[in-house]
């Protein structure tokens, strides 16, 4: 049977379309939707150039009202019926209710070599911290942020010169490798890690 997956964004979505372009062929999932929380988010408008079902859910009109933001999310995604949702630069934290009704399904990538620096400003903590080596992670979501079991890791040599800026682009092309590979095996039914170099 053929996996349905969601993917959420909050902006440019470049991993939202390597995801997508990846689901061709012989690959046993397909995107049933692309949503996201900023009706403005660049990626809304490829993804409907894809030919993908989108939608968007404005966290501003829900102002501190988390919950009601989340169940109008919700709503969207459950017409979509999908059997994996992907995280990809969806920069809204969700919460446990959320987050538990699709537990085991919902993936995120995080630009990290996680446990180290969940949360914002990764390149920027690992350049401060002089780390040689950054990276990114995909991992299933939990309800505590950015912790849940790792699905897969590619890491990048810090270089003497990069700022967070040249550390985020060489680690953006590294996401663009290891989500497409780890959703394809997740869709598969594999949970052994995928570690690339
Ligand atoms: C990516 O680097 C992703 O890892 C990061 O946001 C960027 C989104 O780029 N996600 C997080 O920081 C989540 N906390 P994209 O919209 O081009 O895919």
């Amino acid at each position: 049977m053929t996996k349905r997956v969601a993917i959420l964004i909050s902006g440019g979505g470049s991993n939202m379309i390597k995801l997508a372009q990846s689901m061709t062929g012989d690959h046993p999932a397909r995107p049933v939707l692309v949503a996201s929380n900023d009706p403005a988010a660049a990626g809304l408008d490829v993804a409907r150039e894809m030919g993908i079902e989108t939608a968007a859910v404005d966290h501003r009109a829900y102002g501190r009202d988390r919950a009601s933001f989340e169940a109008a999310l919700l709503a969207e995604l459950e017409r979509a019926a999908p059997d994996i949702i992907c995280l990809a630069g969806f920069m809204r934290v969700l919460g446990a209710e959320f987050v538990s009704r699709w537990e085991g399904r919902m993936l995120n990538i995080h630009p990290s070599l996680l446990p180290k620096y969940r949360g914002l400003d990764t390149h920027a903590r690992a350049i401060a911290a002089g780390d040689t080596e950054a990276g990114c992670t995909v991992h299933l979501v939990t309800p505590a942020l950015d912790d849940g079991p790792i699905l897969g890791q590619a890491r990048v040599p810090i270089r003497a010169d990069d700022t967070p800026q040249s550390l985020a682009a060489r680690v953006l092309e590294q996401e663009h490798r290891l989500y497409p590979a780890v959703l394809r095996r997740f869709a598969e039914g594999e949970r052994q890690p995928l570690m690339l170099d």
